[in-house]
């Protein structure tokens, strides 16, 4: 693991801190991201002093570790952490629980928190958030979304810019959009390409919650807290894995001039907020139809500056601890205090889009599928010559805009006249 630490000059730039330097640091967790902050907190490229280990919380104590764990208070001792009287509690550990519990209480005794863990905050942010505000102490979470691109706080610190959003278009998980990725070039099918992943250690060995779409939205639900301060829980948001995506439709979504990218995108300028989590057809003349491998971007739409887009590494230990690091900072100097409450809202799928669509039955013929959807009102930009493949017909069609509703009712007529199966991506354009 390469460790970028930041340099004094970096440091003397840091807001004013209300702590007296060392900070003391209390640590959930010592894995990839923990121990990264650890190495970089060790460094004296960081600052010389700057930071302070005082208890780091793990599992398993006797596990080998690949940094020098001796001076950093190891425990597994739940209560440990408080007891060493941090000045910010980071909390790295991953997962729902104990991360909730061991928070809460910092937040109640008023200690800052710092973590860059998108579960918690897609779970219980209404509480974490209720009990950082009544503390009035900051609860900071650059690095829950595209760590190495920060760009929350900026938002935070300008609530007219902030207000002035309106909706956003991302790619928040390397994982599936590196597969997808590599599915376009190598012509690798799925699996290969998932296992190609894991070997470049992109995808964790249980990659379930990056491919069936869990991780992008739970960033999403942090996101819609962050811009449009909605209360969303990870069930009200419809989502799709990328583990449908055949070859066959890159390759035509290729042929289209766009590409299949693992989105996630959210509209709320009207009263009831649209999102949606997972793949979708994105044509050429959107940026992120160019964000390849493990890279991340967002789009965030605004009233007055058009769209302002982010992209860069989106996770990895040395970034996330640097992001987070730079969090506890900022903790120590009081930023960040205490957010609105959010309002819970409900969200509706995507209602209007572009729809890319693979039609399959074993008698397809070439103008069945584009005839009875085009007189139905279902107006088609570009349709694919009927590819027949192990006994089975499918075709490609890419349509204008038009509602879910709209599409879905002409489907069903088609189903039932043609026995035909269809699946179904919402197109950006
Ligand atoms: N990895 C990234 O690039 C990245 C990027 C952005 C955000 N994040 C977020 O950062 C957080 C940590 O990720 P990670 O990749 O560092 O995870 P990880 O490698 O699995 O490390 C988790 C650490 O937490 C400890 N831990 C877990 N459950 C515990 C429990 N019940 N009691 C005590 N200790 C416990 C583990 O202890 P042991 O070592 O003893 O097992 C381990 O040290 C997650 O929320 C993740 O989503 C990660």
């Amino acid at each position: 693991m390469t460790i970028v630490a930041p340099d004094q000059a970096v440091l003397s730039r840091a807001p004013r801190l209300l702590v007296r330097p060392p900070i003391r640091i209390a640590l959930l967790g010592l894995g990839q991201v923990g121990g990264a902050i650890a190495t970089i907190a060790a460094s004296p490229a960081s600052g010389g002093g700057t930071f302070l280990i005082a208890s780091t919380l793990v599992r398993d104590l006797q596990r080998p570790r690949s940094i020098d764990a001796g001076r950093l208070g190891l425990t597994a001792s739940y209560g440990e952490p408080l007891r060493s009287k941090p000045d910010v509690l980071v909390e790295v550990l991953g997962g729902v629980e104990p991360a909730r519990t061991l928070v809460l209480s910092a937040l109640h005794s008023g200690i800052p928190v710092v973590t860059a863990n998108k579960s918690l905050l897609a779970a219980c942010g209404d509480e974490l958030f209720a009990a950082a505000a009544a503390a009035r102490v900051p609860l900071l979470y650059e690095a829950s979304v595209l760590a190495g691109v920060p760009f929350l706080g900026t938002f935070a610190r300008r609530p007219l810019a902030s207000s002035a959003i309106t909706g956003l278009r991302g790619i928040v998980n390397g994982t599936s959009n590196f597969i997808v990725s590599r599915m376009a070039h190598d012509r690798s099918g799925f699996d290969e390409a998932l296992a190609a992943a894991q070997r470049a250690g992109y995808a964790e060995p249980d990659p379930a919650k990056d491919i069936n779409g869990d991780d992008a939205v739970e960033k999403l639900c942090v996101l819609l807290r962050h811009f449009a301060g909605f209360s969303v829980k990870p069930s009200q948001i419809d989502h799709a894995g990328i583990n449908g995506i055949d070859l066959a439709d890159i390759a035509h979504a290729r042929a289209f001039g766009g590409a299949v990218r693992p989105i996630v995108v959210a509209d709320w300028a009207g009263d009831c907020p649209s999102a949606y989590a997972g793949p979708a057809y994105v044509s050429d003349g959107h940026p992120l139809c160019r964000i390849d491998g493990v890279q991340n971007a967002i789009g965030l739409t605004t009233r007055s500056s058009g769209e302002l887009f982010f992209s860069g590494p989106g996770a990895g230990p040395a970034v996330t601890a640097s992001t987070v690091l730079d969090d506890v900072i900022e903790a120590a100097a009081g930023s960040g205090g205490a957010i609105e409450a959010a309002r819970p809202v409900t969200v509706s799928g995507l209602a209007d889009a572009g729809w890319f669509l693979r039609i399959s039955s074993s008698t397809l013929a070439e103008s069945d599928a584009p005839a009875l959807l085009s007189s139905l009102g279902v107006r088609l930009q570009r349709a694919s010559h009927v590819d027949a493949r192990a006994g089975e017909h499918s075709q490609w069609l890419l349509t204008h805009p038009c509602s879910r509703a709209h599409l879905d009712a002409a489907l069903e007529l088609l189903t039932s006249r043609t026995c035909c199966r269809h699946w179904c991506l919402p197109a950006l354009d």
